[in-house]
């Protein structure tokens, strides 16, 4: 069997000191959709993400934590490791700068260097904030600290220098012969202007920062941080043994345009000084921008990913990230924009499709889908203009154009709708010859929505799936080999899956005020009862909201807590939030709207009626954006803590106190 061609891309490593907002999550959601887009066109694919943990950045803010900065990271690695996996963007590498085979790898890449006569020692002089104990880069003499705003001082310390200068010609030369690596083209063009116009030698290494790699034999030096970040992705794939693995070069490194100077000229200088393979490609991306000026934590203008997946799903997410802004260029992020186009483009487009075809071959063929005797001129011209698109759509795949390729695939669904409204076979009668041509449209837009889906698949994962298997098609869509796809495939006599619900419509209105809501909790949590506000537990989880069982309380404190007969009036199910609960309650002297987190337990429907006892003291909370005004008891029984709700034998008065 031949052997796949390989392709090896990765994201940016991201710094430890802050955590993913929607900026991060753009680069990363779009190697993810490279990755299976490449897989989908039969490449062995190795994608890398992680974090990078080095620096006097993570020394002040693990210092301010009261924590050792090993630890520091050690916990903002998992956070940022479990969030793109929550996303569903795990990558196949998570590289961190303290990881073991980094440190090695790095230590090994200025062995080579220094060895191929690139590196000296020399002094560096910069503009030193003694406060910070840090250089700050880029600074005058007389310049202010920009963190802490206090005068610098001109300090000079003994560094190792990596003689970038040397590379002026190799690197335009390099540019001249390899066109397409440095991309889009407006960024390469201010790259060899900024390299044309000359090089100065960098200061590789640090003494003035302890939180770094060390230069062995030469402590207390570190490296500097860019030295040690580049390096990462090659830790990833093999370090010093990189042929073994045989990912290496990467063919594609994902950066944002703020970092595009440190991929195209430091690091294929590094790897060219230790004659080692250089990357075949990086694209800088634009920003995503908040009113204009770039997201960041000290402006407190981040937009989260986490409560927009929760409250449209990560596909809708996904879907908007490259739907939006021309993939290269900048542009504005809109919850309003967001909204609009999940309603327009997912619920009522692809959503949409699948739904009304699924519905209208169950009715008409008991599920089955139909074969077509015969097809009529307009089946086959609307079945010519879908083949057409699949080479388009795979080429705007091929050069990033994800935008274009989004609006031609969702340009074949309007076709498909606007094929159903001229053909409406809903108005076609039972008769054998109506059947027939019911067959023939109901096929051809079975077809359309298997192209579509398998299309669309890279960029939503989930939602393809759903629809794939809704058709009943054998296999997995993302097993599909994009590049052998063609009009004709659909497999037809198969019974069709489970209707499954894929972007139900919401209220704009409303879902924004639970995303903002969801955010708001995200950025500050509230501490205690947390968790437990959905429902109280007995026995196990009720950790927020009680103390340990060795500690007693006195009856004054259990006086506190008001706990009230209730009686469930309405029960429904919160879009977005899979566990959770929207009741209504009557606690006696009015009704209450309380959320509890029983919904993968109860179903709506057999709660209606039902008393129960509610804790009708606690502050209200707003709990995946949606107000909870008390919390219903229930015991926690078993290792997942199924929820039991708490409840009466004999009648009782609602309303009713429980002491
Ligand atoms: N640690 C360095 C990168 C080292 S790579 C060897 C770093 N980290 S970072 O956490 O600041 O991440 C920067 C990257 O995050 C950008 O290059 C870009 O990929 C992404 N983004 C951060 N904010 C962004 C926007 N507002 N919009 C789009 N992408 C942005 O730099």
């Amino acid at each position: 069997m031949p052997t796949k061609e390989k392709f090896y891309l990765t994201t940016p490593i991201y710094y430890t000191n802050g955590l993913p907002h929607i900026g991060h999550t753009y680069t990363t959601v779009v190697a993810d959709v490279v990755r299976r887009f490449k897989r989908m066109r039969g490449y062995e694919v190795v994608m890398t993400t992680g974090t990078d943990e080095h620096g006097v950045n993570v020394e002040r803010a693990a210092k301010k934590a009261g924590i050792a900065e090993s630890e520091f990271v050690a916990r903002m690695a998992t956070e940022w490791r479990g969030l793109w996996n929550e996303l569903g963007l795990n990558a196949d590498e998570f590289i961190r700068t303290t990881d073991l085979k980094h440190v090695r790898t790095v230590q090994w890449l200025f062995k080579l260097c220094r060895e191929n006569g690139y590196v000296y020692k020399d002094h560096y002089t910069g503009q030193y904030c003694i406060y910070d104990n840090a250089f700050v880069t880029d600074a005058k003499p007389g310049d202010n600290c920009p963190d802490c705003g206090r005068p610098t001082e001109t300090v000079t310390e003994e560094n190792y220098f990596f003689k970038l200068s040397a590379f002026q010609k190799p690197l335009l030369d390099f540019y001249r012969k390899n066109p397409t690596f440095i991309q889009p083209e407006t960024r390469k063009n201010e790259i060899v202007s900024f390299v044309e116009g000359g090089l100065k030698d960098l200061s590789i290494t640090r003494t003035t920062i302890r939180w770094g790699i060390p230069v062995p034999g030469e402590e207390p030096h570190v490296f500097y941080v860019w030295f040690d970040a580049l390096t990462a992705y090659l830790s990833a794939v093999g370090g010093p043994e990189f042929e073994r693995r045989g990912m290496w070069p990467a063919d594609l490194h994902l950066v944002g345009k703020d970092i595009i100077r440190f991929h195209t000229v430091y690091w294929p200088a590094f790897l060219m000084a230790a004659m080692l393979p250089v990357p075949k490609q990086v694209w800088a991306h634009g920003w995503f921008l908040m009113d204009a000026s770039k997201m960041s934590k000290s402006k407190g203008n981040v937009i989260l990913p986490r409560p927009i997946a929760n409250m449209l799903g990560m596909d809708a997410l996904r879907y908007f990230l490259l739907r939006e802004i021309v993939f290269g260029q900048d542009g504005n992020f809109s919850y309003d924009a967001l909204v609009t186009r999940y309603n327009s483009d997912l619920a009522n487009g692809l959503g949409n499709l699948a739904s009304r075809t699924a519905a209208m071959i169950d009715k008409s063929f008991a599920g089955k889908i139909p074969k077509p005797a015969a097809l009529a001129p307009q089946d086959v011209a609307l079945a010519k203009e879908t083949q057409s698109t699949i080479g388009e759509v795979l080429e705007r795949y091929e050069n990033m154009e994800f935008a274009r390729a989004l609006e031609t695939i969702w340009g074949v669904i309007a076709a498909a709708d606007k094929y159903l409204t001229s053909e409406q076979p809903w108005a076609l009668s039972d008769g054998q010859a109506d059947t027939e041509r019911k067959a023939a449209i109901l096929w051809t837009t079975a077809e359309i929505l298997r192209i579509v889906t398998a299309l669309a698949h890279p960029v939503l994962p989930d939602s393809t799936g759903k629809v794939w298997s809704l058709l009943g098609q054998p296999g997995a869509v993302s097993g599909i080999e994009l590049d052998g796809l063609r009009w004709g495939q659909l497999v037809s006599g198969v019974q069709l899956g489970k209707a499954q619900a894929l972007f139900p419509r919401v209220d704009k209105a409303e879902a924004i005020e639970r995303i903002e809501a969801m955010a708001n909790e995200e950025q500050n949590p509230q501490p205690a009862p947390a968790a437990a506000h959905a429902v109280a537990t007995s026995a196990s989880s009720g950790a927020a909201a009680a103390p340990a069982v060795s500690e007693k309380i006195g009856i004054e404190d259990f006086a506190k807590v008001e706990m009230r007969v209730g009686q469930i009036k309405t029960a429904e199910r919160i879009v977005g939030a899979d566990k959770l609960l929207k009741l209504t309650v009557d606690i006696g002297t009015e009704i209450r709207q309380i959320c509890a987190g029983i919904a993968q337990y109860y179903e709506p429907e057999a709660l209606i009626g039902r008393k129960v006892a509610v804790v009708t003291n606690l502050a209200p909370r707003k709990l995946r954006g949606v107000e909870s005004n008390g919390m219903i008891i229930a015991a926690s029984v078993g290792p997942e803590g199924r929820p039991v709700l708490a409840g009466f034998h004999e009648d009782v008065e609602v309303g009713a106190r429980l002491k």
